[in-house]
């Protein structure tokens, strides 16, 4: 009986433990966002909020099939695509600088979201940040 309950109890420890694990790793979870990497932590732009004009540009060229014109993920490739685009004005209200320029640049693993580092510039990137900073 004691052998029993001991396995039980191990077996819970060991399930939840897993559980945690696994959901820390999930970027999509409600309201669980993933921490910005060190390399990337503490960024902010270079080039400031007029960036933006340029940012919107490079937008509408690269990121609105997926994202959509206003960045709520309702782009017209969205349909097919799972997880879906990211609602980007919505995380815009969410997250700083430094996590929407590491997103860009490494893209998110496991999604259709690619990596811009080396597509884009550094710059149109940072161009980028602005943009999705005017999304509300
Ligand atoms: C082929 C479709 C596609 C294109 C093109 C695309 N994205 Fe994404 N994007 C996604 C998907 C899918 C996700 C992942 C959503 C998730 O994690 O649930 C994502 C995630 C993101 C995220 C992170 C969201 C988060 O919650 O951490 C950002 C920021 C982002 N995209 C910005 C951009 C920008 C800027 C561009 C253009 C340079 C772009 N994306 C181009 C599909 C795309």
């Amino acid at each position: 009986m004691k052998t029993w309950m001991m396995f039980a109890f191990v077996s819970i420890f060991v399930l939840s433990a897993c559980s945690a694990g696994a959901s820390s790793t999930i970027s999509t979870a409600p309201g669980v966002l993933p921490t910005v990497p060190p390399d990337y932590a503490g960024k902010s732009n270079p080039f400031g909020s007029d960036a933006a004009v340029a940012g919107a540009v490079v937008f509408k060229t690269n990121c609105v099939t997926c994202h959509g014109d206003n960045g709520l993920g309702d782009g017209p490739a969205s349909q097919t695509l799972d997880p879906r685009p990211a609602n980007l004005a919505a995380l815009n209200q969410k997250v700083g600088d430094d996590y929407l320029y590491w997103r860009i640049n490494t893209g998110v693993t496991g999604t259709a979201m690619p990596a811009w580092k080396g597509i884009l510039s550094n710059e149109q990137i940072w161009e980028l940040v602005a943009f999705i900073r005017t999304l509300k």
